[in-house]
């Protein structure tokens, strides 16, 4: 379908025998909630298929294992060596595909990284010593069988209906591993120059053609640099690049290697990019690397949302295709939207990060600003709506809005009131915080949308149990927020002690010096 105003953005491309709807990726997600026994749960099966019904070109799954036996990392992992997850991946496959995007599926190896199974080594380019685990060099006859697992996996992921592999050679991972001189000390044929260290990738992508015929697109995901001190910055990842460039299909330039180093929390800020970095970040890397590729496609990835800031990158040739992770997480139909001239809908992704530790810490992917993500089968079907209830909605915060916009959107008459002349609540004090600027739109993008909708909203009015009445509401939903524990110290009252909220919206009531006492989130963000 063709767009005036993105056209470039919506431009379908063809990759191997595969055509593409438009240059919008899904970037590879993992995703936690698995069953028992190795399958994915049917909410994240629903997850993944939401994607697609947003209108993306492609979906992809994260980090599936290629070699159980020594490439495996965390229990949350699929795995391709073994059958245990095939009737989901086939039901995931044909998911995305019916509403138009190409399922893919990233395929892994942790290499050093590695768990150590019962039995048998760690194994990575070269021996060391990794958190007190020693690594074995690898010998030859295992890389040869790895090639080989990574193109079985791939027919066996083919043959279950994906239409694309993503090969997983950055983050750290064992392909990145072999192409990183600071963790590949090899003299053989696998090591030394960048022919060499990019040897192992290369075998990889061509087994897969080899095996799933040569119009069977192949991605395959790069650092573009390492992103720490002491790693390789651009020019390797150029170097890489140029050794993809003809056997890999699409060029994927992801940041961050931190393998072997203590800084991984500086690195994983880069690869995901925070809010305290700005949008499209790790464009500028995609960018240099196309300039020096000739055949294979080039992807960026990191921090992007913004729909004229897409088209941008495509129409100017910093790379052939925009891939998003956690705005597609925050708003799958951000392409959908884009494309019908509704982008002023879009919910932009204010990268807070929550949607990874909640996937680690709750096995499930919540969003902070979207909450039907990982709640997809149950929210996105319209409640029963046979009974049209009359809903009051008291306070006009981030709860308030978003429960009077579902409330709305099922069907229901809202009122919606707030004490306060504007929606926001307590984050309207946060607006001004130069990095959170997300948050500033989400809440103006939540007001705007509450304009266009059914919704009866009064600001200024205060609700109390007579006007509750006087609306004759069948129900109530009381986000009334909530009020900080003041802690008992002495002189907390003073008129020099403020409140983070007051800080924030009135820095000029801030002293030259200032003693900010607690050390969390909101202490150092101030
Ligand atoms: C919840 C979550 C899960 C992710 N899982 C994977 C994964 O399995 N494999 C991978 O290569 N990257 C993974 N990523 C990284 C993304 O693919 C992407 O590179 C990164 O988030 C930056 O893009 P963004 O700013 O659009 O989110 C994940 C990111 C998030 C937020
Ligand atoms: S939880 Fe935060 S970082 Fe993750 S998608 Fe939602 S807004 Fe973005």
């Amino acid at each position: 379908m063709s767009c005036l105003k993105y056209p470039n953005l919506f431009k379908p491309i063809k990759i191997g025998n595969t055509v593409f709807r438009n240059r919008i990726f899904s970037s590879p997600t993992g995703h936690s909630d698995m069953t028992a026994d190795g399958k994915h749960s049917e909410d994240a099966i629903a997850y993944y298929e939401r994607k697609s019904i947003g209108g993306a070109a492609a979906v992809t799954l994260g980090e599936a294992v290629v070699d159980s036996k020594y490439g495996y990392q965390y229990p949350a992992q699929i795995r391709l060596d073994g059958s245990r997850s095939m009737s989901t991946l086939a039901r995931i496959a044909d998911n995305i595909s019916r509403h138009g995007a190409v399922a893919s599926i990233e395929l892994q190896h942790a290499g050093m990284g590695a768990t150590p199974t019962p039995g048998n080594p760690v194994y990575g380019p070269s021996p060391c010593t990794v958190g007190g685990l020693e690594v074995k060099e690898m010998p030859e006859e295992i890389i040869w069988e790895i090639v080989e697992k990574f193109a079985k996996a791939a027919l066996f992921v083919k043959s279950m209906g994906f239409g694309m592999v993503t090969v997983h050679a950055g983050h750290g991972w064992l392909l990145n591993q072999f192409f990183a001189p600071r963790l590949n000390k090899r003299t053989d044929k696998w090591g030394g120059s960048a022919e060499n260290r990019a040897r192992f990738a290369v075998e990889v992508v061509d087994a897969i053609h080899r095996l799933c015929g040569s119009g069977f697109p192949v991605e395959v995901r790069i650092s573009g640099t390492e992103c720490n001190d002491v790693g390789y910055g651009i020019e390797g990842g150029i170097e890489f690049a140029r050794q993809l460039d003809g056997h890999a299909d699409i060029i994927h330039v992801s940041v961050g290697c931190s393998t072997g180093l203590n800084t991984r929390n500086n690195v994983f800020s880069h690869t995901h990019p925070s809010m305290f970095l700005e949008d499209g970040v790790n464009v500028k890397y995609a960018a240099e690397i196309k300039k020096h590729v000739k055949i294979s496609k080039v992807a960026t990835v990191g921090a992007l949302t913004d729909p004229a800031m897409m088209e941008e990158i495509i129409a100017s040739g910093k790379a052939d295709i925009v891939e998003m992770a956690r705005g597609l997480i925050c708003d799958p139909d951000l392409p959908v939207k884009t494309l019908s001239g509704r982008e002023d809908e879009i919910i932009h992704c204010m990268r807070c990060m929550s949607c990874f530790s909640n996937a680690m810490s709750k096995g499930h992917l919540f969003c902070a600003l979207n909450p039907v993500t990982n709640r997809e089968r149950y929210l996105n079907q319209p409640l029963s709506t046979t009974v049209k209830h009359r809903v009051l909605v008291v306070g006009g915060g981030i709860g308030g809005m978003q429960a009077a916009l579902t409330a709305a959107k099922y069907g229901h008459e809202v009122i919606l009131c707030e004490k306060s002349g504007r929606l926001g609540g307590k984050l309207l004090c946060e607006e001004k915080v130069p990095f959170k600027v997300h948050l500033k739109q989400y809440i103006e993008t939540q007001a705007h949308l509450i304009s266009k909708a059914a919704i009866d909203l009064h600001l200024n009015t205060e609700v109390t149990p007579e006007y509750a009445k006087s609306v004759g509401a069948d129900v109530i939903i009381a986000a009334i927020g909530s009020k900080p524990e003041v802690p008992c110290i002495e002189g907390i009252n003073g008129k020099n002690v403020l409140s983070a909220e007051e800080a924030f919206a009135s820095p000029e009531k801030v002293e030259s010096s200032a003693v900010i006492i607690g050390a969390g989130l909101v202490g150092l963000e101030l």
